[in-house]
């Protein structure tokens, strides 16, 4: 039997964070919780766009449609990947792609994730970016508790 295609990354999407299914993840018919995925994801977003953006101070503005295409069990491995889509003056729009590492099925797909970058008084604040950094070039110098941070 031949395997079905899988390949480390999909439309530009790179999958960095993997969650192993825990008893305390699945809902009443034994599979994954919709609910601790998205947590997941709503998760995963924010690290991406402070990194993105630069500030640490970013917060969900929308989530489109959700389509959940399969699920998961206890125990399965599964892998979620992000990609922005579209940078605005403000915010940061993103795709997100969860797969089942195990079935190698798709779990679910959210074409557009955005998140806004924020002042200390929580009002949008242009970021000043227009394309994706695959380094760690845009980290902040800030630290949320503590204040500015001085790098060596
Ligand atoms: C995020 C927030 C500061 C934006 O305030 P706002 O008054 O809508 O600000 P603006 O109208 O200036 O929009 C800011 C950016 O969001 C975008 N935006 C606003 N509403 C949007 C929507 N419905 N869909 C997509 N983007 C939207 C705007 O296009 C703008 O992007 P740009 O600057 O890149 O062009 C405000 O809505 C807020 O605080 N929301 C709560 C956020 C939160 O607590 N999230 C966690 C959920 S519990």
């Amino acid at each position: 039997m031949t395997e079905p295609q899988w390949h480390p990354s999909e439309d530009g999407i790179n999958f960095h964070t993997r969650k192993w299914v825990k008893p305390e993840d699945l809902n009443a018919n034994g599979t994954l919780f919709g609910g601790s995925l998205l947590r997941w994801i709503d998760e995963e977003a924010a690290i991406y766009a402070i990194i993105q953006l630069g500030n640490y101070r970013v917060v969900t503005k929308l989530i489109s449609e959700i389509n959940f295409e399969a699920s998961a069990l206890q125990g399965d491995l599964i892998e979620m990947g992000l990609t922005a889509t579209h940078f605005g003056r403000t915010s940061l729009t993103m795709r997100a792609v969860v797969r089942n590492m195990i079935t190698r099925k798709r779990i679910l797909t959210i074409e557009r994730l955005v998140f806004v970058s924020v002042d200390e008084d929580g009002h949008p604040k242009p970021h000043g970016y227009t394309d994706i950094t695959f380094d760690r070039d845009r980290m902040p110098h800030e630290h949320p508790a503590a204040g500015s941070i001085s790098l060596a």
